[in-house]
């Protein structure tokens, strides 16, 4: 019998199920039942409709998700040892590591900032994929970060300074970086497997970066009548990205642009694209923007632990710091 570590290891599908073969998955899928989980915790009733089988079946489905789910308690303890190999990247400055819990973003998490232009966002993936490199002591993952990139951002030149900015050798540093451009949203989506299967043929992958998260899907869903289609796109993406950073202990930093929300008199009249299914997804979000004398404020909104609050910090040659 498969002990319990190698059944999570295996990533159990949908047509793992009696009863449940690739067209009756495909239905799932397409109402949002996307894993084990969701199934398993949906009633008869729902999933013989959403899949247009008996309740029987329906039936058997759930009570065999839940037996391999495992569903039910771990103490404590079995909790905390989970959490054991969470590892951390440095920001390179400390106001902004302190706002995210003290030592950077967090592996088995999705952090996600949104911001208007040139407020910085892809200036803090740059940083981080810089970053990730440094050893442990120094705040770092000794790992190499995938950087997927949907705008053409993604700037060598400006990772060698980076590079420079931690006293590290500039060519080594972009070597550690695997970089795809992502040329539409299903593309975008395809890489999230090949990530799975570099770090099963043994790359030492410790982050992954998307920046930016929403261009394609915004670009290609622009209509009206568009907008549940591309919601539910994105909902299975974040999806995929969540379980990624938690079946190989990735840290996940994401990038979402912001619209004009005209309903909103007062404060920032700016909402984050994707609305609440990205919102909901990330465990971390960051609102960047300008501040003053050439200053970048980050707020930290709804996280599940840690206060709602503000810092400030400088983008700069070297790197993001504490002061200019
Ligand atoms: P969009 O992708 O357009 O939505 O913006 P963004 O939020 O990704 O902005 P980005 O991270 O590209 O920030 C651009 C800003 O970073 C610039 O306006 C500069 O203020 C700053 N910046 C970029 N390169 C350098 C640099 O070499 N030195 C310094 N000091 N600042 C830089
Ligand atoms: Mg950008």
């Amino acid at each position: 019998m498969a002990t319990k570590k190698e059944k999570e290891e295996k990533t159990l599908e949908l047509t793992d199920l009696p009863g449940i073969g690739p067209a009756v998955a495909a239905k799932l899928e397409g109402a949002g039942i996307l894993d084990l989980m969701s199934l398993a915790v949906s009633s008869p009733a729902t999933i013989a409709d959403a899949a247009g089988v008996s309740a029987a079946v329906a039936r058997k489905a759930i009570q065999a998700a839940r037996s391999m789910l495992d569903i039910g308690f771990s103490d404590g303890l079995e909790f905390s040892k989970k959490r054991e190999n969470v590892h951390y990247i440095t920001t390179g400055c400390e106001s902004l590591n302190n706002l995210l819990g003290g030592r950077g973003i967090e592996s088995r998490a999705i952090t996600e900032a949104f911001g208007a232009f040139g407020s910085g966002k892809t200036q803090l993936g740059l940083s981080l994929a810089v970053n990730a490199q440094l050893p442990k002591e120094k705040g770092g993952a000794e790992g190499k970060a995938v950087f997927i990139d949907t705008e053409g951002t993604f700037r060598p030149a400006r990772i060698k300074q980076f590079a420079e900015g931690i006293g590290a050798d500039p060519e080594s540093v972009l070597k550690n970086i695997l970089v795809a451009r992502a040329f539409n949203s299903d593309h975008q989506m395809l890489l999230l497997e090949k990530i799975g299967e570099m770090v099963k043929a043994g790359e030492p992958i410790k982050l992954l970066i998307i920046d930016s998260l929403t261009a394609h899907f915004r670009a290609e869903y622009s209509g009206r009548g568009q907008l549940a289609d591309r919601q539910q796109k994105l909902n299975r993406y974040m999806h995929d990205l969540m379980k990624l950073a938690e079946t190989h202990n990735l840290a996940v930093y994401v990038t979402n642009q912001v619209m004009a929300n005209p309903a909103q008199m007062f404060g920032d009249p700016t909402t984050a694209i994707g609305g609440n299914i990205v919102g909901h997804a990330s465990t971390y979000r960051l609102y960047l923007r300008r501040g003053k004398q050439g200053s970048r404020v980050a707020k930290l909104i709804d996280s599940p632990n840690l206060p709602d609050d503000e810092c400030v910090y400088w983008v700069t040659t070297e790197g993001l710091r504490d002061k200019a």
